[in-house]
């Protein structure tokens, strides 16, 4: 086992740092050498379907369910259609409203989720064409599927997720670029924009690997905690509730993610003195908004670390502490933004002696209800 982490204490700090490349992996081959397509050889929709598509739903659990969630603002943002995420254990429940105009994209790192498998199933039987999002392959969802993208993130042992979730995002920002190409929703020269700098995201990815060192210290001072909020708007607050996920299976702190504009109608009540307040400020024509909501922690005393983007740097002057993520475009930011939000929850768990790997009442995969 030791071989195996590769000189890395756990197996989650392995597959946090293995990201740049499995993010590279994951790319590969799916752009044009120019960088204005995209190539999804394996989705087999026509283009009359393609254009036929009235509503999306994503359907996933965990981890897979906060990808689908930035999955969510993408595609709107960048396809116009309307788009619901819905965890799988309700979906199959719920008397979905599915029929052969839906597309259902399915995320399952594993391919084994029994409650995803059932999702799949009902969205099927429904009529609705089934988009699989896994890293296993032939897996169950994969199988079953009509149309399949694999991640590449290679297997991961550590039970909390971090590999597969960013490349995941990776899959979902692909699809919903190869809608918008097919569907005719942006410009040549957006998609072009974007392309270039998914291309460039696995270096800045090891960027912000490179820089740890802050996430550690804040680990190191924070680690007794008891309670965290995440905050964040849009796709920052996506990802916010990612990051309490991690930091809730692997250190046991109660960790609550919260959209930074609801903060007022309820939560503000719970912000006491020195709390720890992740504050996601990396979304341009959010900052503002999210500056003044950073204010409001601050005035209750919380000791707030912000990450934003580099050259936002007014930020400064109402966190406590700030990491600055390599500019990217704002739709981009996720992969980039998770990454720190990973490394906290990893060294909130070792400085409280936690088994990271396999924390308490948690499965890798879950295939039971
Ligand atoms: C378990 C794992 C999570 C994972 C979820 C969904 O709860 O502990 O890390 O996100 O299952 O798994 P899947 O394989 O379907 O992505």
């Amino acid at each position: 086992e030791e071989a195996e982490k590769g000189g890395y204490e756990h197996f989650m700090l392995k597959e946090i740092h293995e990201q740049p490349r499995v993010i590279r992996d994951t790319l590969k081959g799916r752009i044009s050498h120019q960088g204005d397509k995209v190539i999804l050889d394996e989705i087999n929709l026509t283009p009359q379907q393609i254009k036929g598509i009235k509503k999306i739903i994503v359907t996933a659990c965990g981890t897979a369910y906060h990808a689908g969630l930035v999955g969510k603002y993408i595609i709107e943002q960048l396809v116009r259609i309307p788009v619901e995420v819905d965890i799988a254990s309700e979906f199959r429940y719920r008397d979905p409203i599915v029929d052969k105009d839906t597309l259902v994209v399915v995320v399952s790192q594993s391919g084994e989720t029994a409650d995803t498998l059932a999702a799949l199933r009902e969205a099927r039987r429904r009529g609705a064409r089934v988009v699989a999002i896994t890293n296993v392959i032939a897996s169950s969802v994969a199988r079953e599927a009509d149309d399949i993208i694999y991640t590449w993130a290679g297997p991961e042992i550590s039970v909390a997720s971090t590999k597969a979730y960013t490349t995941q995002l990776v899959a979902l920002y692909l699809l919903a670029l190869y809608l918008a190409q097919e569907r005719n929703t942006l410009a040549a020269g957006n998609i072009t924009e974007i392309l270039n700098e998914l291309k460039a995201i696995y270096t800045k990815a090891q960027e912000v690997l490179d820089n740890e060192q802050p996430i550690k210290e804040f680990a190191e001072k924070y680690h007794q905690a008891e309670d965290t909020f995440f905050i964040g708007r849009g796709l920052d607050y996506a990802v916010a509730l990612e990051g309490s996920l991690k930091l809730k299976e692997i250190s046991y702190i109660h960790a609550e993610a919260y959209a930074a504009g609801e903060l007022k109608h309820g939560t503000l009540a719970l912000i006491v003195e020195n709390i720890p307040v992740i504050a996601l400020a990396t979304q341009k024509s959010l900052f503002e908004k999210m500056v003044s909501n950073i204010k409001e922690v601050k005035a209750r005393d919380a000791s707030v670390i912000a990450l934003a983007m580099e050259g936002h740097t007014e930020v400064e002057k109402v966190a406590d502490q700030v990491i600055y993520i390599p500019k990217t475009h704002q739709v981009l930011a996720p992969i980039l933004t998770v990454i720190p939000l990973q490394l906290l929850a990893y060294y909130m768990s070792v400085c409280r002696g936690c088994d990271v790997d396999k924390p308490r009442n948690l499965a890798k995969s879950v295939t039971v209800e």
